[in-house]
């Protein structure tokens, strides 16, 4: 398939005028919410933000009570990294490091995540890296149809407005959410789908790799996929898709 994308793309980190790094604006954006009001809960992943910034979406995520995660949390993790990357990762929740730091993926998924990206080229900083929800459910079960229903909107609303090159979804949650869809995680890597004309593919989560090693080999072979997405050539990628 074709990717279509030739704008000239800057390496620019999510920052606030504050001048702090993306993790510090994580975090920063990540102060616990007040006692959840839940009169206020339905409707703020969706509401239509004044002009749309990054900074603007992690104060929303940091207030929101929008779903039960909310009352568990430490801090929100609305994401982080460049504005203008080649690669949007997408996981699943935070987990119990992320939920203390207001950082996505720097648990031990994260650190070996740390260890797949360089793989396709990239460092992490050029990378943006979120979640489909932004708050830890507990004890890091997956989240609940109506928890991602409610946090979907502040995902989409990141992509929309940072238009990565290309997405790349880490486990099924992901994969399913964004592709609206139930298929198995199996059947729906190892090709180039589409979210919203963005190139998307879809590979294991690292937890699921690190408990399971076997998954080494097809996570590779996605990788590899994603980086022939980002070289620009696409018929290089449909022929290692077809693969
Ligand atoms: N797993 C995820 O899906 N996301 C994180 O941020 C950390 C672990």
């Amino acid at each position: 398939m074709s990717t279509g994308f030739s704008r000239r793309r800057q390496d620019v980190i999510f920052t606030l005028p504050a001048q702090e790094t993306a993790a510090a604006v994580t975090a920063t954006a990540a102060t616990p919410a007040a006692a959840p009001a839940p009169a206020a809960a339905a409707t703020a992943a969706a509401r239509p933000a004044e002009p749309e910034d990054l900074p603007g979406i992690a104060a929303q995520v940091a207030s929101c009570t929008a779903c039960g995660l909310c009352s568990g949390r430490k801090t929100t993790v609305p994401g982080e990294g460049s504005l203008r990357p080649p690669v949007f990762f997408v996981g699943e929740g935070p987990g119990e490091e992320e939920d203390r730091t207001g950082r996505p993926f720097v648990g031990a998924a994260g650190k070996y995540l740390d260890k797949w990206i360089p793989a396709i080229g990239l460092q992490r900083h050029q990378c943006f890296i979120a979640n489909v929800v932004k708050c830890r459910p507990p004890r890091n079960r997956e989240p609940r149809p109506e928890e991602i229903a409610a946090c979907l909107p502040f995902l989409k609303r990141q992509i929309k407005l940072i238009q990565p090159k290309t997405i790349c979804c880490l486990g099924r949650i992901a994969a399913q959410t964004l592709l609206e869809t139930t298929s198995s995680l199996g059947s729906l890597r190892g090709r180039v789908h589409a979210w919203q004309g963005i190139p998307l593919i879809v590979t294991y989560h690292p937890s699921a790799v690190l408990r399971e090693p076997s998954l080494r080999k097809p996570v590779w072979d996605d990788l590899r996929l994603l980086k022939t997405l980002l070289s620009d050539d696409p018929d290089a990628a449909s022929e290692q898709a077809g693969k």
